[in-house]
């Protein structure tokens, strides 16, 4: 496990959910990687671990909302680590679930699209700025299918996640005169602690029933009938970082078990013998 030797990586919200399996690959890869995030408990407890097991791995806080924090990071992972090859640009949380639209009062709108949309193009910018003058590099944003499929709740959310996927694309086409390429992951269903920012906390009861019913819907949408990991993710992530994925750029790529391709129709074949002419 050595695609990565010799590469320096940044992953955002790198402490926890995707962004740990991420951290966690890259680092197995034999990437230095720099976890930024701002639950220190949790990142500076991921950071010894995998440290304890032969990586090299530095946990820094981060708030990606704001601007001076994430191009600080950038200038650190470069003076710790000496280059910046891969940004993964992780880090995100959701808007709060309302009943609907007209119950909505946009009172996270700021926050949300402060971490989820220029937590991203901030890192984009940071990372190319370096990247440019070094040969090249690779950026890798997570969006989401929540930016692909319109549905209803958490519509800050989703219109964040969309703004990701276009501008990456932007982003692309503007910085492959430098070789920076700049993809996007668009994940779906993977259980992680995300869900829990769409609650307050006296929303918990509620937030329990719509994790239900959305977990539940989602396995009905979802072709693969398996549930997806943070591994999943980590192994798509692995593809856009190295050479493997040299002449991509500019795309999403869903890592959703089909979810996005369409609706299921044919459930499962009706007899064994289905699958023969
Ligand atoms: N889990 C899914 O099914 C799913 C689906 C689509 C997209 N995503 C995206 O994947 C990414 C990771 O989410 P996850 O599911 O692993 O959730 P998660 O809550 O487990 O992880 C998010 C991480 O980001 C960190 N974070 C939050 N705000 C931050 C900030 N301002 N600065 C720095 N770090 C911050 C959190 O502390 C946490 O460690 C997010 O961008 C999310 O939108 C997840």
């Amino acid at each position: 496990m050595t695609e990565l030797t010799g590469k320096v990586a940044v992953v955002t919200g790198g402490a926890s959910g995707i962004g740990r399996g991420i951290a966690a690959r890259f680092a197995a890869e034999g990437a230095e990687v720099m976890i930024a995030d701002v639950r220190d408990d949790l990142g500076e407890a991921l950071a010894a671990e995998l440290n304890s097991a032969g990586g090299k791995t530095v946990y820094r806080h981060v708030d990606v909302a704001d601007q001076a924090q994430v191009a600080e990071l950038v200038d650190a992972a470069v003076a710790t680590f000496g280059a910046l090859h891969v940004m993964v640009n992780n880090a995100g949380i959701s808007s709060p679930l309302r009943k609907g639209l007209f119950f909505e009062d946009f009172e996270e709108f700021d926050r949300v699209m402060r971490v989820n949309l220029l937590g991203v193009m901030a890192g984009t910018r940071d990372a190319a700025r370096h990247m440019a003058e070094h040969g090249g590099g690779s950026v890798i944003n997570l969006g989401s299918i929540g930016g692909i499929q319109a549905g209803g709740g958490v519509s800050t959310y989703r219109a964040s996640k969309a703004a990701i996927i276009h501008f990456t694309k932007c982003a692309a086409i503007e910085l492959a005169h430098y070789e920076v390429r700049v993809n996007c992951l668009a994940p779906g269903n993977i259980p992680t602690r995300i869900l829990a920012s769409s609650a307050t906390d006296e929303d918990r009861e509620r937030l329990e029933r719509f994790e239900t019913r959305i977990r539940q819907q989602m396995r009905d949408d979802r072709p693969l009938k398996r549930e997806g990991t943070a591994d999943d993710v980590a192994e798509a992530a692995l593809y856009l970082a190295t050479d493997r994925s040299r002449y991509v750029t500019g795309t999403v790529l869903p890592i959703d078990g089909g979810t996005v391709a369409g609706k299921v129709i044919v459930r499962k074949p009706r007899e064994s013998g289905d699958t023969q002419r």
